[in-house]
C-alpha cells in the first residue's frame, strides 16, 4: 500500500520541500558539484528532482513507482521503471542514492556495492533523521500508510528500523567503505570510489 506522497508526484514534491526545506536544493547542487561534467544515473530517482540541478542529457534514473517515473519522462528525463536490484543501470560514469537507504534497509550495503561495480563514483546522501515518526503500533502503521514513507515496496517492519544518530550514520557510512563523508545541514553525505575508477 503507498502513502499519499507515493500516489502522486505533485504531493511527493510539495512535501518533500516541507519536510526538508532549504535540505532539499542544497543536496542536489551538492550532488552536481560533486558530479561535475560526468553523466549521472540515480537509483530510485522518485520524480527526478535532481534532473533540474544537471543539464537533461546527463541525468538518467531508474525507480519502481510508475507515477513517478512518467512525472520525469514527461518533463523530458531519461527515467525507466525498473527495480536497482535486479535491473540493469545504464552507462554513467556517477551513481547517485539521495533519501533512499532508509527505505530499501537492511539491503543497503548490497546497494551500495552493486552501484561501486557500475560507476566510477558513487554519491549516498541520506538525512540523519528519515521520516521517522515515534508513535505507538497501530498509530504508526496508520501514519506510514497515509503520511508516512509506505512506498508500496519496502515494508515498515524493515524501514522502521532505520534509526541513527547523525554521529552513528557517518560512522556507519565509513564502515561501509565511504572514501569521505561529511555533514551538509541535516544531511550525511557519503563519496564511495566505484571498483571502475580503482
Ligand atoms: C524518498 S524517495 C527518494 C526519491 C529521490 N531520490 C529524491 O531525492 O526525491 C525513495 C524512492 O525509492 C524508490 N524505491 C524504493 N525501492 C526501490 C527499488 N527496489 N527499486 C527502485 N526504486 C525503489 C521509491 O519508489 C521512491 O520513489
Amino acid at each position: 500500500m503507498k502513502s499519499l506522497m507515493y500516489r502522486s508526484p505533485r504531493f511527493y514534491v510539495f512535501m518533500l520541500k516541507i519536510i526538508r526545506g532549504n535540505d532539499l536544493e542544497r543536496r542536489y547542487m551538492e550532488i552536481a558539484r560533486i558530479a561535475g561534467n560526468g553523466k549521472v544515473f540515480e537509483a530510485g530517482c522518485g520524480p527526478a528532482l535532481l534532473g533540474r540541478y544537471l543539464d537533461s542529457e546527463r541525468y538518467a534514473g531508474m525507480d519502481l513507482n510508475e507515477r513517478f517515473v512518467r512525472y520525469a519522462r514527461r518533463k523530458g528525463y531519461d527515467c525507466v521503471v525498473g527495480d536497482i536490484f535486479k535491473d540493469e543501470f545504464p552507462e554513467a560514469d556517477v551513481g547517485v542514492a539521495v533519501d533512499i537507504l532508509h527505505h530499501i534497509t537492511p539491503r543497503e550495503k548490497e546497494l551500495i556495492e552493486r552501484m561501486r561495480e557500475n560507476f566510477e563514483t558513487v554519491i549516498v546522501i541520506e538525512p540523519a533523521n528519515a521520516f521517522n515518526v515515534r508513535l505507538p503500533g497501530f498509530l504508526r502503521k496508520f501514519w506510514d500508510s497515509v503520511f508516512g514513507d509506505a512506498d508500496g515496496i519496502n515494508p515498515l517492519k524493515n524501514r522502521e528500523r532505520w534509526q541513527f544518530t547523525e554521529k552513528e550514520l557517518i560512522e556507519y557510512m565509513k564502515d561501509m567503505g565511504a572514501e569521505s563523508v561529511h555533514m551538509l545541514g541535516k544531511d550525511v553525505v557519503a563519496v564511495f570510489i566505484g571498483k571502475k575508477r580503482q
